[in-house]
């Protein structure tokens, strides 16, 4: 039905436009409190076999939203009732911005993809933090992505991502440093270890100081140099930090023949961002939560990931596609597949394909 309507209506307007019809309707969804309960009733993970436990939290199934879609924290309830077991709300900055001019948002059907250089436009932190300190009607597990504002200079990088830290780290379920957009120039230098060590350090001091702390992770890109893959996992390890998400969009357009600027994301992303994935397991073993996306298009996606090391595997550009039942419909294939498999529980699926630490270290 989604399908349809998109191949014949939604794909022949603005892709930002659609979405930002989609995010109104989502967020009346979320504010009318007898709807968005009779659609969490309906749609939301239920599946005591899909639980899994991730840096303290346990969240309802391994599948989540990845950040980017709700950036304001508008309607991540109703995304949560649709089925998304997290949403990650974000990239936040500390100021408002308004991000790049439009178009900034682009459709490729024929490869499953998007391009993107919204540039991080946001409402700023403190907005975004009323929002989530407001009472819930669904449960819902929220991520927060902080990244840095675009007229702050790199050399005050640290201050902008601590402010925003301040304001939003008790009211998230977790806390990503996002330093792997390609849309905002120089953020994703901060990378390089001699940079992202006094970040990280800087904003985990905001995490650990919280009432109750907030688990901390950082976001990479998949235009790492493998060696670079290496150095951010023995950096979290080295830090203790809680996860590392892999990967947001890429600026490579292998297979892709457009020069449209921007990050790719889809169909396109899933093989680096599956080898990204290895590469962290093969290197941090189960001592660093790891988080999978790109590409995920389809229930045999999320299980090579869960696999192959991955807690919880996001999505993002398939949903574009697949529609706002997407998220139940993978729920459901799963927890038929782990029974399928003979598993009580997802969690016991988790890194199974992977090898042992040993045998790459040793
Ligand atoms: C994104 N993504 C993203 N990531 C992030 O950390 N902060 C952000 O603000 C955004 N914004 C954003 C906008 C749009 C339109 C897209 C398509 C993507 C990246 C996203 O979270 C994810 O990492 C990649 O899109 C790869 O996953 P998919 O889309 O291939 O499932």
């Amino acid at each position: 039905m989604y399908r349809l309507m998109f191949s014949q209506v939604l794909r022949r307007f603005d892709a930002e436009a659609v979405h930002h019809l989609t995010i109104r309707t989502l967020g009346v969804i979320s504010r009318v409190r007898p709807v968005k309960r009779a659609v969490y009733r309906r749609l939301a993970p239920s599946d005591p076999a899909l639980r899994v436990s991730a840096f303290g939290v346990h969240f309802p199934t391994p599948f989540g939203l990845a950040a980017g879609f709700d950036k304001n924290a508008v309607c991540f309830e109703a995304l949560s009732a649709f089925g998304f077991g997290h949403v990650e709300v974000g990239t936040v900055t500390a100021h408002a911005q308004p991000g790049n001019a439009r178009p900034r948002l682009f459709r490729l059907p024929a490869h499953r993809a998007v391009i993107n250089r919204m540039g991080f436009n946001n409402e700023g932190a403190a907005r975004v933090a009323r929002r989530l300190a407001r009472v819930r009607g669904v449960p819902s597990i929220v991520g927060v992505n902080i990244g840095k504002t675009k007229v702050v200079p790199e050399s005050e990088a640290v201050a902008d991502y601590v402010a925003s830290a301040k304001r939003l780290a008790g009211l998230a379920d977790y806390l990503v440093v996002n330093v792997s957009s390609p849309n905002t120039p120089g953020l994703r230098d901060l990378q390089a270890v001699e940079l992202l060590r006094p970040l990280l350090t800087a904003v985990r001091e905001v995490t650990e100081g919280q009432p109750r702390r907030t688990p901390l992770l950082v976001k990479i890109a998949p235009d790492l140099a493998d060696e670079d893959v290496d150095a951010v996992a023995d950096l979290a390890l080295e830090l203790g930090l809680d996860g590392i998400i892999a990967t947001n969009t890429t600026i490579a357009r292998e297979g892709v023949p457009t020069s449209q600027p921007g990050g790719l994301s889809g169909r396109p992303l899933k093989a680096r961002s599956l080898e990204v994935l290895r590469r962290l397991r093969a290197r941090v073993g189960d001592r660093v939560t790891l988080i999978s996306v790109g590409g995920v298009e389809n229930v045999d996606d999320v299980w090579e990931r869960l696999l192959a090391g991955a807690t919880l595997v996001q999505a993002y550009t398939a949903m574009v596609y697949e529609g706002p039942l997407w998220a139940s419909r993978i729920n459901r294939a799963l927890a038929r597949r782990v029974r399928r498999h003979g598993h009580a529980s997802i969690q016991e699926v988790i890194g199974k394909t992977a090898p042992a630490r040993a045998e790459f270290t040793g």
